[in-house]
Parts: structure tokens; C-alpha cells; sequence
């Protein structure tokens, strides 16, 4: 048993789609996230920088002790593998492994489509990975950059015409390539289901990269006898680079309702 919080690290409010999942998962467990408001967007930088603010976002993690580190970011996970992560002494695991093993067994004509940031689709991770498990697979993936402001403004429903519109644009080749299976490689994507699963189809099977990594991490928990063993719920502590108000406010719009959590800000150099 091991009563430290996990930590959670995204540039923004993307992240807390694996953080809901963990709360349904794990309730009694403590949860340190941060998101990087004061540099978001991550997809659009260079590889280098995005390695340096990782490192960071790392760095802050570990001085509050956490055990274990879950980066609920696709951009950053696609890079993961430039970080050592032998040195930072806590477990750490990205989103492109969960989801790529999910939409493997999830798909039945082996063709799977990726939507994600322009950084993660150009690093090639989630195609490279899906590969090593089947060379068969036929893998049609596309950068979809103003998913990310829309999500973080809270404008995710069918009802609402940029994400109508952005969805189609972004997503008809990877409907004409006739995938079964869509990982939604960026964790501010799953908001959009609906949008998606009506452009796409019902029959179309939609895998959800933070919550891919939510599970993934619950079970590493569980078998490793890591899980807390406190009755009461889980502290949720969310740290943001930028003003913490603000960041309240993206927060409700993204999730579309208030979560019992204690919202501050902080410096990536302080402990917080
Ligand atoms: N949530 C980040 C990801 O999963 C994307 C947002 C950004 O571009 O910073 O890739």
C-alpha cells in the first residue's frame, strides 16, 4: 500500500479526461495534476521543447513526492522515449502505449485511424508502436490543431458548428480510409465523442487515450500493491502554470461541471 499521490502532468486542462477516469477508478487515491497553462499549446513546438518543458513538469511532480507519474499528454508521450526515465525513480508511462494496445484488440479489419497534435502525428510513436505489433496494420493518421482551443473553450458538442465543421475537415479521409477503430490521441479529444461518433459512425470504435492510461495505471496500482488504503476520498490537488482562476474557469468549461479540488498556481521551480 502506498498512500502518495499521482501525479498528472498535460499543458493544460486535456489532461483531466484521465484524471475523471481515475477519480471513477481509484476514488481513494490522491491526485497532484499539472497543467502547464502558462505555455499551452505543447503540439505546435519544436521536439526540443517540448522535452525541456517535460523534464520540468517532471521535476515538479517529483518534489511532491508522488509515486507514481502518468503524462496525460499525447505530444509528450509521443517524445517519452528522450526522457531516462530510469533516472526520475518513480514509474513514469504516456498515453501511446495504452492506446495503441487497446485499438490492437479492438479492431477487426486492422485498419486504425489517429487523430492527435501536430507534434505527435509527425513523431511517427503511435504508427511505430502499432507496427511492432502487426506490420499488417494500415494506420491513416491526421494533426488536428484547433481541436485543442475549442476543447479547452468548451465547445465539444454536436450542437456546436466549429466542432462540426473542424471534425468533418479533419476527419474525412481517415472516414474514407474505412478505419473500425480511431484512437484519439490527444487527451483534449475525448470530449469530442459525439461529434466524432456521428461523423464516423456508431460502428466505428473510439479509443480514448487517458483513459487507456487511467486503466493502465489503476492496474499497475493493484498488482504491484501500490493502491491506497485510505477510506476517504482522494485529495485532487490542480496546479496551473497561469492564473489559477482562469484555470478554474477552463476547467468547468471543459468538464462541463465543478470538481471538489483545490486549484492553485504555481512556479515549475517552487515545490507549490
Ligand atoms: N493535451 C495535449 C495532448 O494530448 C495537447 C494540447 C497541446 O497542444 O498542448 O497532446
Amino acid at each position: 500500500m502506498n498512500n502518495a499521490p499521482i501525479g498528472v502532468f498535460d499543458s493544460g486542462v486535456g489532461g483531466l479526461s484521465c484524471v475523471e477516469e481515475l477519480m471513477r477508478l481509484m476514488p481513494n487515491e490522491d491526485i497532484v495534476y499539472l497543467g502547464d497553462t502558462a505555455r499551452v499549446p505543447y503540439g505546435t513546438r519544436s521536439r526540443d521543447t517540448i522535452i525541456e518543458y517535460a523534464k520540468e513538469d517532471i521535476a515538479f511532480l517529483k518534489r511532491h513526492d508522488v509515486k507514481m507519474i502518468l503524462v496525460a499528454c499525447g505530444t509528450v508521450s509521443s517524445v517519452l522515449d528522450a526522457i531516462d526515465s530510469d533516472s526520475i525513480g518513480v514509474p513514469i508511462s504516456g498515453v501511446v502505449t495504452p492506446a495503441v494496445e487497446a485499438a490492437y484488440k479492438a479492431t477487426e479489419n486492422k485498419k486504425i485511424g489517429i487523430i492527435a497534435t501536430g507534434a505527435s502525428i509527425s513523431t511517427g510513436a503511435y504508427d511505430r508502436q502499432l507496427a511492432s505489433l502487426d506490420s499488417g496494420i494500415s494506420v491513416t493518421g491526421k494533426a488536428c490543431p484547433m481541436l485543442v482551443p475549442l476543447a479547452e473553450n468548451g465547445y465539444t458538442s454536436p450542437d456546436c458548428p466549429p466542432a462540426r465543421f473542424f471534425t468533418e475537415e479533419y476527419l474525412r479521409a481517415i472516414r474514407e480510409a474505412g478505419v473500425d477503430t480511431l484512437i484519439l490521441g490527444c487527451t483534449h479529444f475525448p470530449h469530442f465523442s459525439e461529434v466524432i461518433s456521428e461523423y464516423m459512425g456508431r460502428g466505428v470504435k473510439l479509443i480514448s487515450s487517458s483513459a487507456e492510461l487511467a486503466g493502465h495505471a489503476a492496474k499497475q496500482l493493484k498488482d504491484s500493491g501500490e493502491a491506497a488504503d485510505r477510506k476517504t476520498q482522494g485529495r485532487i490537488r490542480l496546479c496551473c502554470t497561469d492564473s489559477a482562476s482562469l484555470f478554474a474557469q477552463n476547467v468547468r468549461k471543459f468538464l462541463g461541471r465543478d470538481i471538489n479540488a483545490d486549484i492553485i498556481k504555481v512556479s515549475l521551480t517552487d515545490k507549490g
